[in-house]
C-alpha cells in the first residue's frame, strides 16, 4: 500500500531554493510529498490489527536520519490512525490542511488502531476483542514483528512509543513487552524510549487528587470537595479490595458527582466545559450498562461525526483494502466494554520495571487536564521504587521556551538518568492539539533532537 513516493532531495532543494527559503528551516510539508503506507496484520485469529506509517518528510533530512515514532490513543478505543493522526500530529488536520505543527518534520510516524476493534482494526468474533493489558501488549508484539520484518529500513532507527491517557497505560505494557522481546532477539528494532502523556498509570490517584484540584481552581466549594473526595475514597476502597469492576462503577459515579457539583465541567480541560454528546448513538448506549457514561465520556468524543464521517468517507476510499463490513469506530463501544476488568489496574510497577531495565521513561502532563491531573501523577511517581527517584525528586525543575523569542513560559521540565518528567502550561489532556508548539518541541527533545 503505497503512495506516491517522496520527491528526491535534491528535487526538493532546488524546489526550496527556487522558493527562496532558507534550507535550514524546519517547515511543514503536506503529506502527499511523503511517502506512506499502511496495512492489515492478523494478530490472533480474527482479530486484524490497522496500522498507518508516514515517514519523516524534513526538507533537509532523510527519513533514515530521524526517529520512528508510534503514537497510541487512549479510550481504550480511540483510533489513533483517526484522532492521534487528523487531531493532534499528523500531517494533515481533519479539514485535511496541511499541520503547521506535525511531528512529521522531526520523526516518521507509526499510527496503529489499538486494541483490536478501535477505529479501522476489526475483530470478526466478539470473543476476540482483548480483556486486559497482557493481551494489548502481546497482540501489538506480532504487530511490531510483522512491521519491523516488512519495513527493514526501521530497524536500526532510534523506536520510540508516546501515548495519550489509557494509550500511556499501553504504551508501558507493550514498552516492558518490546524490550524483553529486543533482548531475546525475537523483534529487531533499536527500542530508545516511552513517553506517557495525560496517563492513566495509577488511576486511584488520579481520582483521589480531583477533589483537591478542582477545589483550588475555584470549581469545587466545601461541600463539592466532601462530596466528591467521598466518591474517590469509594473507588480507593474498591481498588484496595480487588475489586476492579466495581471500582470501575465507583469511578463512573464519582464522575457524575464532580460534573454535578461543577457545572458540568470538561474532565479534558478544567477551563471549558464538556461538549455536548454527538447525536449518534452506539450500540453500547442502548443497553442499560453501568459503562455507558464512561463510554460516553472517554471514547465518544475522540470520534466526533466530523471526524468520523472523514475517516469513514474520504479517508477509508484513499486506503483501499477497509474491508467492507469494518466502519472507523464501529466497535469502539466493545472494546471498551471488554477492558472494563482492567481500567482501574495500576502500572506503576511497569513503569518500575522499565526504569530499572534502563528503558528511557518521559512522562508529561498537561496543566488543564482533570480526568489525569498532575497531581495524581505526581502521587503515584513518589510512589515509584526505582533507586534514581530520590535524586530525581530533589532537582530543581527548569523552564522550557517553546518559542525562543518570547519570554512566555510553555513548560517546566525534570529529568535524571532515564527518567523525564514535562509540565505542559496551558494544555489539557490532549496536549498536541492544545499545545502543538510545545509538543513537537518536547517530542524533539525526547529523541535527542535538542
Ligand atoms: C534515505 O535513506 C534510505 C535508507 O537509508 C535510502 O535507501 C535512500 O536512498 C535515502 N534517500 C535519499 C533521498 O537520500
Ligand atoms: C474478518 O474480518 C476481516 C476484517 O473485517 C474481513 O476482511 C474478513 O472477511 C472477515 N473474515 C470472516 C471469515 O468473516
Ligand atoms: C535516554 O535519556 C538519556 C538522559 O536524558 C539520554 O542521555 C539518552 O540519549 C537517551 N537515549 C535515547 C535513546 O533517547
Amino acid at each position: 500500500m503505497e503512495l506516491a513516493p517522496r520527491p528526491s532531495s535534491v528535487l526538493r532543494l532546488l524546489l526550496l531554493l527556487l522558493l527562496g527559503l532558507s534550507t535550514g528551516a524546519v517547515t511543514a510539508r503536506p503529506a502527499e510529498e511523503g511517502k506512506e503506507v499502511w496495512d492489515y496484520v492478523t494478530v490472533r485469529k480474527d482479530a486484524h490489527m490497522f496500522w498507518w506509517l508516514y515517514y519523516a518528510t524534513n526538507p533537509c533530512k532523510n527519513f533514515s536520519e530521524l526517529p520512528l515514532v508510534m503514537w497510541l490513543q487512549g479510550g481504550p478505543g480511540g483510533s489513533s490512525t483517526g484522532f492521534g493522526n487528523f487531531e493532534e500530529i499528523g500531517p494533515l488536520d481533519s479539514d485535511l490542511k496541511p499541520r503547521r505543527s506535525t511531528w512529521l518534520q522531526s520523526a516518521s510516524l507509526l499510527f496503529v488502531d489499538n486494541p483490536v476493534g478501535t477505529g479501522f482494526s476489526c475483530v470478526n468474533k466478539s470473543d476476540a476483542y482483548a480483556k486486559d493489558l497482557a493481551t494489548v501488549a502481546s497482540d501489538m508484539m506480532v504487530l511490531l514483528r510483522t512491521f519491523f520484518c516488512r519495513h527493514e529500513e526501521f530497524q536500526t532507527i532510534p523506536f520510540y512509543i508516546f501515548s495519550e491517557s489509557y494509550g500511556g497505560k499501553m504504551a508501558a505494557g507493550i514498552g516492558l513487552e518490546l524490550y524483553k522481546a529486543v533482548q531475546q532477539g525475537t523483534i529487531r528494532c533499536n527500542f530508545a524510549g516511552v513517553a506517557l502523556g495525560d496517563s492513566w498509570i495509577s488511576p486511584v490517584d488520579s481520582v483521589l487528587s480531583w477533589g483537591p484540584f478542582l477545589y483550588s481552581v475555584s470549581l469545587l466549594d466545601d461541600q463539592g470537595l466532601a462530596e466528591v473526595s467521598q466518591a474517590a475514597e469509594d473507588v480507593l476502597d474498591a481498588v484496595n479490595k480487588g475489586l476492579f469492576k466495581e471500582a470501575t462503577q465507583l469511578w463512573g459515579k464519582a464522575e457524575m458527582v464532580v460534573e454535578q457539583n461543577t457545572d458540568g465541567v470538561n474532565f479534558y480541560n478544567v477551563l471549558t466545559k464538556s461538549a455536548r454528546m454527538s447525536a449518534v448513538k452506539s450500540s453500547l448506549e442502548f443497553t442499560q450498562s453501568p459503562l455507558v457514561h464512561l463510554y460516553q465520556r472517554h471514547v465518544r468524543h475522540l470520534q466526533q461525526d466530523a471526524l468520523s464521517q472523514l475517516m469513514n468517507g474520504p479517508i477509508r476510499k484513499k486506503l483501499k483494502i477497509i474491508p467492507e463490513d469494518c466502519s472507523w469506530g464501529g466497535q469502539s463501544a466493545s472494546v471498551f466494554q471488554n477492558m472494563e476488568g482492567d481500567f482501574m489496574k495500576p502500572v506503576i510497577s511497569i513503569v518500575d520495571e522499565l526504569l530499572e531495565a534502563g528503558v528511557n521513561v518521559t512522562i508529561y502532563n498537561g496543566q488543564l487536564d482533570l480526568i489525569v491531573d498532575t497531581i495524581g501523577q505526581e502521587a503515584w511517581v513518589r510512589k515509584l521504587k526505582w533507586t534514581g527517584l530520590p535524586e530525581f525528586s530533589q532537582l530543581k525543575w527548569k523552564a522550557v521556551y517553546s518559542d525562543p523569542k518570547s519570554s512566555e513560559t510553555s513548560a517546566f521540565i525534570k529529568s535524571y538518568k532515564n527518567l523525564a518528567f514535562y509540565w505542559i502550561l496551558r494544555a489539557g489532556h490532549m496536549v498536541p492539539s492544545d499545545q502543538g508548539d510545545m509538543a513537537l518541541k518536547m517530542m524533539r527533545m525526547v529523541t535527542q533532537q535538542e
